[in-house]
């Protein structure tokens, strides 16, 4: 292994910067080249890539984003697409690659491996928390604490009001960071894709709140359920309740990452590159307890992570 490249692919996750710096770093101390590849299979498919000096990644490690940008790329969806990205690497002599990015971006690092054999790594890179095989993804706490964070500063004013907030926070299909963010927000409730909701029942529970004499709730709604608004007007509708609504968005993608995705990001940026060096492939870096292993692509591509159910009767329980 001489040369070997990186990108970052799909949607953007905070962390991603320390694991390229961290691949780069544990490239070079072993004496390998190491490649940026520009937005990810875009800038594959159009040949954009550059040379990584140590000095390229200097001041990485806390910025979120990714300074090698990130994109959605249809045509590398195609065998011609697929193609011309394989004859990139040809091209600059590339002999193994490290893809960052979430399940789709895998999922093309996996046809890379398997129908062109390619050498690759992935690495999860995703707030959403919905990749199969690893505990954890590259930013999924910070967007979590961007999350809590959110809810704390709204706690305060609806405190002031009696009023009720809706918050809706991203996950795509999943609702992993809406529950955990009610748990660690003090919510009354989460609602999330996995277990269709009961608005009588979460009405019932609000307006008991208030006669208990609490003076503000706070729902959070994974996008995957649908829109705030939609259930803000029906559950004020119904309800009576004075109701705001906030939708976060892309707040919680953006940021500094924490510790814990810097650590994280570093750790499977240097698994990735020496498992690129032991002549592994098509595998993604996983964190399974403390360890962070390298776990077959085959065994995760179009695999589901299952949902907790205990983490949402907790989040339930602790709101009673
Ligand atoms: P994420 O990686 O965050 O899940 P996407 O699902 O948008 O984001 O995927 C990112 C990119 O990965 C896509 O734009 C496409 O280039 C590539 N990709 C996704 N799914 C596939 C697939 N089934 N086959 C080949 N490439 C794919
Ligand atoms: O997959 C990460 C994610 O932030 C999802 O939570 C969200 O649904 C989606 O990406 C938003 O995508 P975009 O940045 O293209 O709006």
């Amino acid at each position: 292994m001489k040369k070997i490249a990186v990108m970052t692919s799909g949607g953007d996750s905070p962390g991603m910067n320390a694991a390229i710096r961290s691949v780069v770093r544990t490239g070079l101390a072993n004496g390998i080249e190491v490649f940026g590849i520009e937005q990810g299979y875009k800038g594959l498919i159009e040949n954009r890539m550059r040379s990584l000096s140590s000095k390229d990644v200097s001041n990485m490690v806390y910025r979120g984003g990714t300074f090698l940008r990130s994109a959605r790329c249809l045509e590398f969806k195609t065998e011609e697409g697929q193609k011309l990205a394989v004859s990139s690497l040809e091209k600059n002599g590339i002999d193994g690659l490290v893809v960052i990015g979430g399940d789709g971006s895998l999922t093309g690092a996996k046809i890379l491996a398997e129908n062109y054999g390619v050498k690759v790594i992935g690495l999860p890179g995703s707030i959403d928390n919905d990749i199969y095989g690893t505990n954890t993804s590259i930013g999924v706490d910070t967007a979590l604490n961007n999350i809590v964070h959110a809810i704390d500063t709204i706690n305060d004013t609806a405190s002031s009001h009696d009023r009720t907030f809706i918050i809706e926070v991203m996950g795509r299909n999943c609702g992993y960071l809406a529950v955990m963010s009610a748990i660690a927000g003090g919510a009354e409730t989460a609602l999330i894709p996995e277990v269709p909701y009961h608005l009588e029942s979460i009405i019932a529970k609000i307006k008991k709140r208030y006669e208990e004499g609490k003076t503000r709730s706070v729902i959070i709604l994974a996008e995957g359920v649908g829109s705030a608004y939609d259930f803000g007007k029906t559950f004020e509708l119904i309800g009576g309740f004075e109701t705001r609504i906030i939708v976060l968005g892309h707040i919680q993608r953006g940021g500094s990452p924490t510790y814990f995705d810097r650590i994280l990001a570093t750790r499977m940026g240097d698994a990735a590159v020496r498992g690129l060096m032991n002549g592994k492939t098509s595998c993604m870096t996983a964190l399974t307890g403390r360890e962070i292993e390298l776990m077959p692509l085959s065994e995760i591509i179009g695999r589901k992570k299952v949902f907790d159910a205990a983490l949402l009767k907790m989040a339930e329980d602790l709101s009673t």
